[in-house]
């Protein structure tokens, strides 16, 4: 499939709104009932033809189309013939063993690492072009914040360094108090727990309102009540504002409460993704279904394979 990696004349908005699903909304516990009766339905031929909305547009998708990566001294490539679709707006998460290759997919989209072959489209636009436009935002595994500046003046830092990028920076505040930390804008990094210092990282992303947001195991210093905590609570922010999140974990129940889409990866490639047909906002006790647990042994017999794929 040829990718074009040129940007398009339409640009869409950073942090604009998610492509549209066919989803169809109704009460919870209601049938779906028969569409009303149009009173004088218009002639067939003048009928507006299907819409061709899926697969979205190359402005409307992150797309990797057999993107190879392999370091030097390093027998199995990083990254193996990646083909990938990701759809605005979702919830994509990549899930698999030490050295699969997760962050280098990572890296690869957030332009920082070149793929040997293979071509990479955010939204239409080559990696190097969206972050030039500040279209990506990165949470790392550990918040680096600075030490002298406040909870506030760190999530202001990039929106200061980068003034005159094209984008609607969100408020803050705003930002800040929904995750929690409305009483702690003018304290200090250090004093913070470390679940405070990563929600912080995730609110100075947020605030930069990047279409995509990558993020590499941002939760993994975390102990597990804090971190289903601030990932319930990041949950809530995507659901508010809709960035597309490439998210990378190894935990597999979080993987399934945050993700539209789970994928493993394993020895530099990615399985066919596995759909989390879970409702959204996910309702409370959601762990506790039948249902989530079918997705998590899923998953899991797929790791099991990404484990025990032979080495080198
Ligand atoms: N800069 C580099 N130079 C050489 N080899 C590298 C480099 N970065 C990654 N690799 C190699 O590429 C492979 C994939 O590494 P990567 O960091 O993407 O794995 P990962 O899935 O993120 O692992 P982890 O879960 O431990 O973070 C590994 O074999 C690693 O040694
Ligand atoms: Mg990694």
């Amino acid at each position: 499939m040829a990718i074009s990696t040129k940007p398009t004349g339409a640009e869409p908005p950073a942090g604009g709104e998610p492509y549209p699903r066919p989803t169809v909304s109704r009460p919870a516990g209601t049938k779906p009932t028969a569409m009303p009766a149009v009173a004088e339905p218009a002639p067939a031929q003048d009928w507006p033809a299907p819409a061709q909305d899926w697969p979205a547009p190359a402005q409307d998708r992150i797309v990797l189309s057999r993107v190879t990566k392999t370091f030097p001294n390093v027998g199995t490539p990083a990254l193996d013939k990646v083909d990938l679709a990701i759809p605005r707006g979702s919830f994509f998460t990549v899930i698999g063993p030490s050295g699969a290759g997760k962050s280098t997919l990572l890296r690869v989209l957030a332009g920082l690492a070149k793929p040997d072959a293979g071509e990479v489209s955010i939204f239409g636009e080559p990696p190097a072009e969206a972050s030039r436009r500040k279209h990506l935002g990165w949470v790392p595994q550990s918040p680096a914040l600075l030490p002298w500046r406040s909870v506030l003046d760190n999530v202001r830092l990039p929106l200061q360094v980068n003034r005159r990028a094209p984008c609607q920076p969100r408020d803050p505040e705003r930002i800040l108090a929904l995750l929690g930390l409305g009483e702690a804008l003018d304290r200090l990094p250090a004093q913070l727990s470390g679940g405070m210092r990563q929600r912080v990282a995730i609110a100075r992303a947020f605030a930069f309102a990047p279409a995509v947001l990558l993020m590499d195991e941002p939760f993994g210093a975390l102990d597990e009540m804090t971190r289903e905590h601030v990932a319930h609570l990041l949950l809530e922010l995507w659901q508010a504002e809709r960035p597309t999140v490439v998210f990378v974990t190894h935990s597999v129940s979080e993987a399934v409460v945050l993700s539209d889409q789970v994928s493993v990866m394993g020895k530099g490639k990615l399985s066919e993704p596995v759909d989390i047909a879970l409702p959204r906002p996910r309702p409370e006790g959601i762990e506790d279904t039948e249902a989530f647990h079918g997705l998590q042994r899923e998953l899991r017999a797929q790791l099991r394979e990404a484990f025990a794929a032979p080495g080198d």
